[in-house]
Protein backbone atom coordinates (compact mmCIF):
# COMPACT_ATOMS: atom_id res chain seq x y z
CA UNK A 1 0.00 0.00 0.00
CA UNK A 2 1.47 3.33 -0.55
CA UNK A 3 1.82 5.92 1.92
CA UNK A 4 -1.08 8.55 2.50
CA UNK A 5 -0.31 11.35 4.78
CA UNK A 6 -2.72 12.87 6.65
CA UNK A 7 -2.46 15.96 5.36
CA UNK A 8 -2.97 14.28 1.80
CA UNK A 9 -6.22 12.62 3.71
CA UNK A 10 -8.87 15.41 2.43
CA UNK A 11 -12.07 14.79 2.59
CA UNK A 12 -12.73 14.15 -1.09
CA UNK A 13 -9.84 11.81 -1.24
CA UNK A 14 -11.00 9.61 2.08
CA UNK A 15 -14.11 9.37 0.16
CA UNK A 16 -12.54 8.45 -3.69
CA UNK A 17 -10.38 6.14 -1.17
CA UNK A 18 -13.95 4.25 0.62
CA UNK A 19 -15.30 4.03 -3.18
CA UNK A 20 -12.60 1.44 -3.99
CA UNK A 21 -14.20 -0.84 -0.94
CA UNK A 22 -17.84 0.48 -0.23
CA UNK A 23 -20.70 0.71 -2.49
CA UNK A 24 -23.31 3.49 -1.96
CA UNK A 25 -23.52 5.02 1.19
CA UNK A 26 -22.68 8.49 0.07
CA UNK A 27 -23.45 10.48 3.09
CA UNK A 28 -21.89 7.91 5.72
CA UNK A 29 -18.56 8.00 3.81
CA UNK A 30 -18.57 12.11 3.80
CA UNK A 31 -19.31 12.38 7.07
CA UNK A 32 -16.83 10.00 8.60
CA UNK A 33 -14.11 11.69 5.61
CA UNK A 34 -15.48 15.05 7.33
CA UNK A 35 -14.90 14.01 10.73
CA UNK A 36 -11.51 12.75 10.50
CA UNK A 37 -10.08 15.84 8.47
CA UNK A 38 -11.74 18.07 11.38
CA UNK A 39 -9.70 16.34 14.10
CA UNK A 40 -6.69 17.03 11.76
CA UNK A 41 -8.15 20.82 11.50
CA UNK A 42 -8.83 21.25 15.35
CA UNK A 43 -5.03 19.78 16.05
CA UNK A 44 -4.12 22.62 13.61
CA UNK A 45 -5.71 24.99 15.42
CA UNK A 46 -3.12 27.27 17.05
CA UNK A 47 -5.05 29.27 19.67
CA UNK A 48 -7.70 28.85 22.66
CA UNK A 49 -10.27 28.00 20.72
CA UNK A 50 -8.81 24.88 19.83
CA UNK A 51 -10.09 23.73 22.95
CA UNK A 52 -13.61 25.02 22.32
CA UNK A 53 -14.30 23.01 19.22
CA UNK A 54 -15.98 20.03 19.96
CA UNK A 55 -15.15 16.23 18.14
CA UNK A 56 -17.61 14.90 15.26
CA UNK A 57 -18.38 12.15 16.62
CA UNK A 58 -20.58 9.90 14.57
CA UNK A 59 -23.63 7.27 14.65
CA UNK A 60 -24.46 5.58 11.63
CA UNK A 61 -27.75 3.96 11.88
CA UNK A 62 -28.43 1.56 9.38
CA UNK A 63 -30.01 -2.29 8.90
CA UNK A 64 -27.47 -5.21 9.24
CA UNK A 65 -25.15 -5.33 6.81
CA UNK A 66 -24.95 -2.29 4.75
CA UNK A 67 -21.31 -1.00 5.54
CA UNK A 68 -21.69 0.77 8.91
CA UNK A 69 -18.68 -1.58 10.35
CA UNK A 70 -16.58 -1.86 6.86
CA UNK A 71 -16.80 2.02 6.21
CA UNK A 72 -14.88 2.63 9.62
CA UNK A 73 -12.22 0.04 9.30
CA UNK A 74 -11.37 1.13 5.73
CA UNK A 75 -11.03 4.65 7.10
CA UNK A 76 -8.54 3.51 9.97
CA UNK A 77 -6.69 1.24 7.86
CA UNK A 78 -6.50 4.30 5.21
CA UNK A 79 -5.86 6.65 8.40
CA UNK A 80 -3.26 4.15 9.78
CA UNK A 81 -5.29 4.69 12.77
CA UNK A 82 -5.43 2.31 15.68
CA UNK A 83 -8.94 1.32 15.55
CA UNK A 84 -11.14 -0.95 18.10
CA UNK A 85 -14.49 -2.37 17.82
CA UNK A 86 -16.45 -2.94 20.41
CA UNK A 87 -20.11 -4.11 21.32
CA UNK A 88 -22.03 -1.45 23.15
CA UNK A 89 -24.29 -4.55 24.70
CA UNK A 90 -21.18 -6.03 26.23
CA UNK A 91 -20.36 -3.05 28.66
CA UNK A 92 -21.71 -3.06 31.86
CA UNK A 93 -22.11 -0.31 34.75
CA UNK A 94 -19.10 0.06 37.18
CA UNK A 95 -19.70 -2.16 39.97
CA UNK A 96 -21.68 -4.86 37.80
CA UNK A 97 -20.00 -7.84 36.61
CA UNK A 98 -18.39 -7.77 33.12
CA UNK A 99 -16.37 -5.11 31.14
CA UNK A 100 -16.18 -1.99 32.54
CA UNK A 101 -16.04 0.81 29.24
CA UNK A 102 -12.40 2.16 29.89
CA UNK A 103 -11.39 -1.43 28.89
CA UNK A 104 -12.37 0.04 24.85
CA UNK A 105 -9.26 2.43 25.54
CA UNK A 106 -6.90 0.17 27.02
CA UNK A 107 -7.61 -2.44 24.01
CA UNK A 108 -7.04 0.53 21.80
CA UNK A 109 -3.84 0.92 23.07
CA UNK A 110 -2.39 -2.43 23.45
CA UNK A 111 -3.52 -2.24 19.47
CA UNK A 112 -1.34 0.49 18.73
CA UNK A 113 1.07 -1.07 20.88
CA UNK A 114 1.47 -4.20 19.03
CA UNK A 115 1.08 -1.84 15.46
CA UNK A 116 4.15 0.32 16.43
CA UNK A 117 6.17 -2.60 17.45
CA UNK A 118 5.35 -4.25 14.45
CA UNK A 119 6.60 -1.41 11.85
CA UNK A 120 9.77 -1.09 14.28
CA UNK A 121 11.03 -4.52 14.42
CA UNK A 122 10.45 -4.10 10.11
CA UNK A 123 12.94 -1.00 10.68
CA UNK A 124 15.61 -2.54 12.64
CA UNK A 125 14.94 -5.85 10.31
CA UNK A 126 17.75 -5.64 8.25
CA UNK A 127 20.00 -4.92 11.20
CA UNK A 128 18.73 -7.48 13.18
CA UNK A 129 19.40 -10.05 10.36
CA UNK A 130 23.00 -8.75 9.75
CA UNK A 131 23.45 -9.43 13.61
CA UNK A 132 21.51 -12.77 13.50
CA UNK A 133 23.77 -13.80 10.96
CA UNK A 134 26.92 -12.96 12.94
CA UNK A 135 25.77 -15.00 16.24
CA UNK A 136 25.37 -18.21 13.15
CA UNK A 137 29.27 -17.34 12.30
CA UNK A 138 30.67 -17.42 15.59
CA UNK A 139 28.82 -20.68 16.17
CA UNK A 140 29.55 -22.33 12.82
CA UNK A 141 33.42 -21.07 13.00
CA UNK A 142 34.31 -19.54 16.60
CA UNK A 143 36.83 -16.33 15.61
CA UNK A 144 40.32 -16.41 17.58
CA UNK A 145 40.93 -14.36 19.86
CA UNK A 146 44.48 -12.55 19.73
CA UNK A 147 46.31 -13.73 22.98
CA UNK A 148 47.91 -10.82 24.82
CA UNK A 149 51.40 -11.29 26.20
CA UNK A 150 52.53 -13.83 23.83
CA UNK A 151 55.91 -14.77 22.95
CA UNK A 152 57.31 -12.88 20.43
CA UNK A 153 58.42 -16.10 17.94
CA UNK A 154 54.66 -17.27 18.17
CA UNK A 155 53.24 -13.88 17.01
CA UNK A 156 53.75 -14.39 13.32
CA UNK A 157 52.17 -17.95 13.66
CA UNK A 158 49.55 -16.36 15.99
CA UNK A 159 48.69 -13.40 13.40
CA UNK A 160 48.77 -16.11 10.11
CA UNK A 161 46.06 -17.84 11.98
CA UNK A 162 44.10 -15.00 12.66
CA UNK A 163 44.10 -14.23 9.29
CA UNK A 164 43.16 -17.27 8.11
CA UNK A 165 40.28 -17.42 10.28
CA UNK A 166 39.35 -14.19 8.87
CA UNK A 167 39.36 -15.76 5.68
CA UNK A 168 37.25 -18.67 6.73
CA UNK A 169 34.86 -16.59 7.95
CA UNK A 170 34.42 -14.25 5.40
CA UNK A 171 33.76 -16.98 2.44
CA UNK A 172 31.54 -18.76 5.19
CA UNK A 173 29.63 -15.85 5.94
CA UNK A 174 29.18 -15.81 1.59
CA UNK A 175 27.71 -18.74 1.83
CA UNK A 176 25.47 -18.36 4.86
CA UNK A 177 24.13 -14.90 3.37
CA UNK A 178 23.35 -17.11 -0.13
CA UNK A 179 20.58 -19.44 2.00
CA UNK A 180 23.52 -22.14 0.85
CA UNK A 181 23.79 -23.43 4.71
CA UNK A 182 20.48 -22.96 5.39
CA UNK A 183 19.31 -26.51 6.27
CA UNK A 184 22.41 -27.30 7.95
CA UNK A 185 21.89 -27.92 11.51
CA UNK A 186 23.27 -26.26 14.75
CA UNK A 187 23.44 -26.03 18.49
CA UNK A 188 22.82 -22.49 20.17
CA UNK A 189 21.73 -21.48 23.61
CA UNK A 190 17.67 -20.12 23.42
CA UNK A 191 15.87 -18.19 26.11
CA UNK A 192 12.49 -19.07 26.38
CA UNK A 193 10.54 -16.64 26.25
CA UNK A 194 8.21 -14.42 28.68
CA UNK A 195 5.15 -15.35 26.57
CA UNK A 196 6.15 -18.79 26.78
CA UNK A 197 4.69 -18.89 30.53
CA UNK A 198 1.11 -16.96 30.33
CA UNK A 199 0.09 -15.80 33.65
CA UNK A 200 -3.00 -15.56 34.08
CA UNK A 201 -3.90 -12.90 36.68
CA UNK A 202 -7.07 -12.64 38.94
CA UNK A 203 -9.37 -10.88 36.29
CA UNK A 204 -9.67 -7.20 37.13
CA UNK A 205 -5.68 -6.84 37.09
CA UNK A 206 -5.68 -5.64 33.23
CA UNK A 207 -8.72 -3.74 34.23
CA UNK A 208 -7.05 -1.51 36.65
CA UNK A 209 -4.50 -0.99 34.29
CA UNK A 210 -1.98 -2.95 35.85
CA UNK A 211 0.06 -5.72 34.08
CA UNK A 212 0.32 -8.62 35.86
CA UNK A 213 2.51 -10.07 32.99
CA UNK A 214 5.24 -8.00 33.31
CA UNK A 215 5.68 -8.14 37.22
CA UNK A 216 5.61 -12.04 37.06
CA UNK A 217 7.99 -12.23 34.33
CA UNK A 218 10.32 -10.18 35.93
CA UNK A 219 10.19 -12.19 38.68
CA UNK A 220 10.08 -15.18 37.40
CA UNK A 221 14.62 -15.77 35.82
CA UNK A 222 14.72 -16.36 32.60
CA UNK A 223 15.35 -19.75 31.44
CA UNK A 224 18.20 -20.93 28.99
CA UNK A 225 18.16 -23.64 27.28
CA UNK A 226 19.99 -25.88 24.03
CA UNK A 227 18.25 -25.79 21.00
CA UNK A 228 19.26 -27.90 18.04
CA UNK A 229 17.46 -26.44 14.58
CA UNK A 230 18.80 -25.83 11.18
CA UNK A 231 20.25 -22.64 10.27
CA UNK A 232 17.41 -20.81 8.34
CA UNK A 233 15.09 -21.60 11.28
CA UNK A 234 18.09 -20.61 14.07
CA UNK A 235 18.26 -16.96 11.61
CA UNK A 236 14.96 -16.21 12.30
CA UNK A 237 14.91 -16.93 16.30
CA UNK A 238 18.10 -14.73 16.22
CA UNK A 239 16.25 -12.39 14.35
CA UNK A 240 13.59 -12.09 16.32
CA UNK A 241 15.94 -12.20 19.65
CA UNK A 242 17.84 -9.17 18.11
CA UNK A 243 15.28 -6.85 17.30
CA UNK A 244 13.81 -6.92 20.46
CA UNK A 245 16.83 -5.75 21.80
CA UNK A 246 17.31 -3.11 19.09
CA UNK A 247 13.83 -1.83 19.82
CA UNK A 248 13.68 0.55 22.13
CA UNK A 249 10.28 -0.67 23.91
CA UNK A 250 9.74 2.62 26.60
CA UNK A 251 9.58 4.54 23.05
CA UNK A 252 7.00 2.08 21.49
CA UNK A 253 4.61 2.46 24.03
CA UNK A 254 5.49 6.27 24.14
CA UNK A 255 4.84 6.84 20.52
CA UNK A 256 1.53 3.90 21.01
CA UNK A 257 -0.18 6.12 23.40
CA UNK A 258 0.85 9.21 21.07
CA UNK A 259 -1.06 7.53 18.52
CA UNK A 260 -4.10 6.60 20.45
CA UNK A 261 -4.55 9.97 21.47
CA UNK A 262 -4.10 11.89 18.32
CA UNK A 263 -5.61 9.30 15.64
CA UNK A 264 -7.62 6.83 17.50
CA UNK A 265 -11.02 5.23 16.76
CA UNK A 266 -13.33 3.64 18.64
CA UNK A 267 -16.33 2.36 16.31
CA UNK A 268 -18.76 1.59 19.31
CA UNK A 269 -21.33 -1.39 17.81
CA UNK A 270 -25.15 -1.71 18.85
CA UNK A 271 -25.61 1.60 20.73
CA UNK A 272 -28.93 1.25 20.26
CA UNK A 273 -29.09 -1.85 22.51
CA UNK A 274 -28.23 0.80 25.56
CA UNK A 275 -30.66 2.98 24.64
CA UNK A 276 -33.79 2.65 26.60
CA UNK A 277 -37.05 2.86 24.39
CA UNK A 278 -38.95 3.88 27.48
CA UNK A 279 -37.95 6.60 30.10
CA UNK A 280 -37.77 6.44 33.84
CA UNK A 281 -38.12 2.42 33.66
CA UNK A 282 -36.65 -0.14 36.41
CA UNK A 283 -34.28 -3.14 36.17
CA UNK A 284 -31.77 -3.58 32.53
CA UNK A 285 -32.47 -0.38 32.07
CA UNK A 286 -31.21 1.40 34.60
CA UNK A 287 -28.43 -0.19 34.25
CA UNK A 288 -28.15 0.48 30.22
CA UNK A 289 -27.97 4.07 31.45
CA UNK A 290 -25.19 3.40 33.95
CA UNK A 291 -23.01 2.40 30.76
CA UNK A 292 -24.24 5.53 28.86
CA UNK A 293 -23.27 7.73 31.84
CA UNK A 294 -20.11 5.68 32.57
CA UNK A 295 -19.17 6.45 28.31
CA UNK A 296 -20.25 10.30 29.16
CA UNK A 297 -16.60 11.08 30.83
CA UNK A 298 -14.35 9.10 27.64
CA UNK A 299 -16.58 10.16 25.25
CA UNK A 300 -16.24 13.90 26.45
CA UNK A 301 -12.07 13.53 26.98
CA UNK A 302 -10.82 12.23 30.31
CA UNK A 303 -7.88 10.42 31.08
CA UNK A 304 -7.51 6.74 31.29
CA UNK A 305 -4.92 4.65 33.18
CA UNK A 306 -3.70 1.75 31.10
CA UNK A 307 -0.64 -0.21 31.69
CA UNK A 308 1.20 1.68 28.96
CA UNK A 309 0.41 5.11 31.17
CA UNK A 310 -2.14 7.51 31.30
CA UNK A 311 -4.28 8.46 27.84
CA UNK A 312 -6.17 10.89 27.16
CA UNK A 313 -9.26 10.46 25.37
CA UNK A 314 -9.52 14.44 24.01
CA UNK A 315 -9.12 13.63 20.40
CA UNK A 316 -10.22 9.89 19.74
CA UNK A 317 -12.92 9.48 17.21
CA UNK A 318 -15.75 7.50 18.16
CA UNK A 319 -18.12 6.75 15.59
CA UNK A 320 -21.31 4.37 16.90
CA UNK A 321 -23.49 2.28 15.13
CA UNK A 322 -26.68 1.02 15.51
CA UNK A 323 -30.03 -0.17 13.99
CA UNK A 324 -32.32 1.42 15.99
CA UNK A 325 -35.61 -0.43 15.27
CA UNK A 326 -36.81 -0.42 18.46
CA UNK A 327 -35.17 2.85 20.16
CA UNK A 328 -34.02 5.91 18.20
CA UNK A 329 -31.11 7.94 18.71
CA UNK A 330 -33.00 10.56 20.95
CA UNK A 331 -33.51 7.47 23.37
CA UNK A 332 -29.86 8.11 24.68
CA UNK A 333 -29.17 10.28 27.42
CA UNK A 334 -29.03 13.70 26.20
CA UNK A 335 -25.57 14.17 27.32
CA UNK A 336 -24.46 11.58 25.58
CA UNK A 337 -26.41 12.60 22.53
CA UNK A 338 -24.94 16.18 22.47
CA UNK A 339 -21.60 13.78 21.99
CA UNK A 340 -22.36 12.29 18.74
CA UNK A 341 -23.48 15.25 17.07
CA UNK A 342 -23.58 13.75 13.33
CA UNK A 343 -26.18 11.27 12.51
CA UNK A 344 -26.10 9.69 9.27
CA UNK A 345 -28.41 7.06 7.47
CA UNK A 346 -27.53 4.04 6.01
CA UNK A 347 -29.71 2.86 3.25
CA UNK A 348 -30.70 -0.88 2.51
CA UNK A 349 -28.81 -2.02 -0.51
CA UNK A 350 -30.38 -2.92 -3.61
CA UNK A 351 -30.26 -5.30 -6.71
CA UNK A 352 -28.19 -2.96 -8.36
CA UNK A 353 -25.77 -2.23 -5.03
CA UNK A 354 -25.22 -6.27 -5.05
CA UNK A 355 -24.39 -6.33 -8.68
CA UNK A 356 -21.70 -3.40 -8.29
CA UNK A 357 -20.88 -5.18 -4.89
CA UNK A 358 -19.79 -8.18 -6.41
CA UNK A 359 -18.00 -6.64 -9.18
CA UNK A 360 -16.44 -3.33 -7.99
CA UNK A 361 -14.68 -3.20 -4.38
CA UNK A 362 -10.79 -4.43 -5.04
CA UNK A 363 -11.87 -7.02 -2.84
CA UNK A 364 -15.03 -8.05 -4.60
CA UNK A 365 -16.85 -11.62 -3.72
CA UNK A 366 -16.26 -12.31 -7.66
CA UNK A 367 -12.56 -12.03 -7.16
CA UNK A 368 -11.69 -13.76 -4.40
CA UNK A 369 -13.29 -16.63 -5.87
CA UNK A 370 -11.98 -16.80 -9.26
CA UNK A 371 -8.52 -16.03 -7.06
CA UNK A 372 -9.05 -19.38 -4.87
CA UNK A 373 -10.05 -21.40 -8.07
CA UNK A 374 -7.25 -19.68 -10.04
CA UNK A 375 -4.52 -21.19 -7.58
CA UNK A 376 -5.82 -24.90 -8.88
CA UNK A 377 -5.14 -23.88 -12.22
CA UNK A 378 -8.97 -22.94 -13.07
CA UNK A 379 -10.07 -19.45 -14.45
CA UNK A 380 -13.57 -19.12 -13.60
CA UNK A 381 -15.51 -16.89 -15.19
CA UNK A 382 -18.69 -15.13 -14.37
CA UNK A 383 -20.96 -13.84 -17.24
CA UNK A 384 -22.60 -10.84 -16.92
CA UNK A 385 -25.92 -12.28 -17.05
CA UNK A 386 -25.48 -15.02 -14.14
CA UNK A 387 -24.25 -12.06 -11.97
CA UNK A 388 -27.67 -10.28 -12.35
CA UNK A 389 -29.44 -13.05 -11.15
CA UNK A 390 -27.17 -14.11 -8.40
CA UNK A 391 -27.86 -10.01 -7.36
CA UNK A 392 -31.39 -10.57 -8.10
CA UNK A 393 -31.50 -13.94 -5.77
CA UNK A 394 -30.17 -11.98 -3.54
CA UNK A 395 -32.28 -9.02 -3.13
CA UNK A 396 -35.41 -11.79 -2.92
CA UNK A 397 -34.12 -13.69 -0.32
CA UNK A 398 -33.59 -10.80 1.96
CA UNK A 399 -37.09 -9.36 0.96
CA UNK A 400 -38.46 -13.11 1.87
CA UNK A 401 -36.59 -13.89 4.64
CA UNK A 402 -34.41 -11.58 6.42
CA UNK A 403 -32.55 -8.77 5.60
CA UNK A 404 -28.78 -9.30 5.73
CA UNK A 405 -27.49 -6.69 3.76
CA UNK A 406 -24.75 -8.12 1.73
CA UNK A 407 -23.96 -11.18 3.97
CA UNK A 408 -26.28 -12.43 1.95
CA UNK A 409 -23.94 -12.31 -0.84
CA UNK A 410 -21.58 -14.52 1.35
CA UNK A 411 -24.24 -17.32 1.86
CA UNK A 412 -25.62 -17.38 -2.14
CA UNK A 413 -21.80 -17.60 -3.32
CA UNK A 414 -20.52 -20.26 -0.92
CA UNK A 415 -23.98 -22.54 -1.96
CA UNK A 416 -23.37 -21.54 -5.65
CA UNK A 417 -19.64 -23.06 -6.08
CA UNK A 418 -19.98 -25.38 -3.58
CA UNK A 419 -19.15 -28.40 -5.82
CA UNK A 420 -16.46 -26.67 -7.62
CA UNK A 421 -14.79 -25.69 -4.78
CA UNK A 422 -15.12 -29.44 -3.76
CA UNK A 423 -14.65 -31.49 -7.07
CA UNK A 424 -11.14 -29.06 -8.13
CA UNK A 425 -8.78 -30.37 -8.76
CA UNK A 426 -9.38 -33.84 -9.07
CA UNK A 427 -12.70 -34.20 -10.38
CA UNK A 428 -12.68 -30.97 -12.47
CA UNK A 429 -10.49 -31.14 -16.30
CA UNK A 430 -11.53 -28.11 -17.68
CA UNK A 431 -9.08 -25.30 -17.52
CA UNK A 432 -11.93 -22.84 -17.70
CA UNK A 433 -15.51 -22.40 -16.12
CA UNK A 434 -17.77 -20.52 -16.69
CA UNK A 435 -20.66 -19.48 -14.86
CA UNK A 436 -24.01 -18.13 -16.79
CA UNK A 437 -27.33 -17.19 -15.50
CA UNK A 438 -28.70 -20.56 -16.19
CA UNK A 439 -26.49 -22.52 -13.85
CA UNK A 440 -27.22 -19.95 -11.55
CA UNK A 441 -31.03 -21.12 -11.75
CA UNK A 442 -30.28 -24.51 -11.84
CA UNK A 443 -28.59 -24.84 -8.84
CA UNK A 444 -30.31 -21.86 -6.43
CA UNK A 445 -34.10 -22.12 -7.79
CA UNK A 446 -35.24 -24.95 -6.26
CA UNK A 447 -33.84 -23.40 -2.96
CA UNK A 448 -35.03 -20.06 -3.26
CA UNK A 449 -38.68 -21.24 -4.08
CA UNK A 450 -38.71 -23.15 -1.42
CA UNK A 451 -38.90 -20.77 1.74
CA UNK A 452 -37.77 -23.21 4.45
CA UNK A 453 -35.41 -24.17 2.44
CA UNK A 454 -33.54 -20.64 1.99
CA UNK A 455 -33.65 -20.13 5.41
CA UNK A 456 -31.53 -22.71 6.49
CA UNK A 457 -29.47 -22.69 3.27
CA UNK A 458 -28.95 -19.12 2.09
N1 LIG B 1 -22.12 -0.92 0.67
C1 LIG B 1 -21.29 -1.97 0.64
N2 LIG B 1 -20.35 -2.08 -0.32
C2 LIG B 1 -19.53 -3.15 -0.35
N3 LIG B 1 -19.55 -4.15 0.52
C3 LIG B 1 -20.47 -4.11 1.51
C4 LIG B 1 -21.38 -3.02 1.60
N4 LIG B 1 -22.16 -3.24 2.68
C5 LIG B 1 -21.75 -4.38 3.22
N5 LIG B 1 -20.74 -4.92 2.54
C6 LIG B 1 -20.07 -6.19 2.84
O1 LIG B 1 -20.93 -6.95 3.69
C7 LIG B 1 -20.30 -7.42 4.86
C8 LIG B 1 -20.97 -6.89 6.09
O2 LIG B 1 -20.87 -5.48 6.16
P1 LIG B 1 -20.67 -4.68 7.53
O3 LIG B 1 -19.85 -5.51 8.46
O4 LIG B 1 -20.17 -3.35 7.22
O5 LIG B 1 -22.15 -4.63 8.05
P2 LIG B 1 -22.78 -3.67 9.16
O6 LIG B 1 -23.51 -2.59 8.45
O7 LIG B 1 -21.74 -3.27 10.11
O8 LIG B 1 -23.83 -4.65 9.82
P3 LIG B 1 -24.18 -4.97 11.36
O9 LIG B 1 -25.20 -3.97 11.77
O10 LIG B 1 -24.74 -6.34 11.32
O11 LIG B 1 -22.92 -4.88 12.11
C9 LIG B 1 -18.86 -6.99 4.73
O12 LIG B 1 -18.12 -8.12 4.31
C10 LIG B 1 -18.83 -5.91 3.66
O13 LIG B 1 -17.68 -6.03 2.90
MG1 LIG C 1 -21.23 -4.11 11.97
Amino acid sequence: MEKIKMEDLTPRQVVAELNKYIIGQDEAKRAVAIAIRNRWRRQNVENIIKEEIMPNNIILIGPTGVGKTEIARRLAKLAKAPFVKVEASKFTEVGYVGRDVESMIRDLVELSVSMVNSEKTEEVHEKAKKIAEERILDILIPPVSKPKNIEIEEVESEENEALQNEKTREWMMKKLQNGEMDDKIIEFDFTVPAAGMKVFGPSGFDDMGINIQEIFSSMVPKKKKKRRATISEARQIFIQEESQKLIDIEAVQREAIKRVEEAGIVFIDEIDKIASSSKGGHGPDVSREGVQRDMLPIVEGSTINTKYGPVKSDHILFIASGAFHVSKPSDLIPELQGRFPIRVELKSLTQDDFVKILTIPENALLKQYSALLQSEGIDLVFQEDSISEIAKIAAEVNDNVENIGARRLHTILTTLLEDILFDAPDNISEKKISISAETVNQKLDSIVKNRDLSKYIL
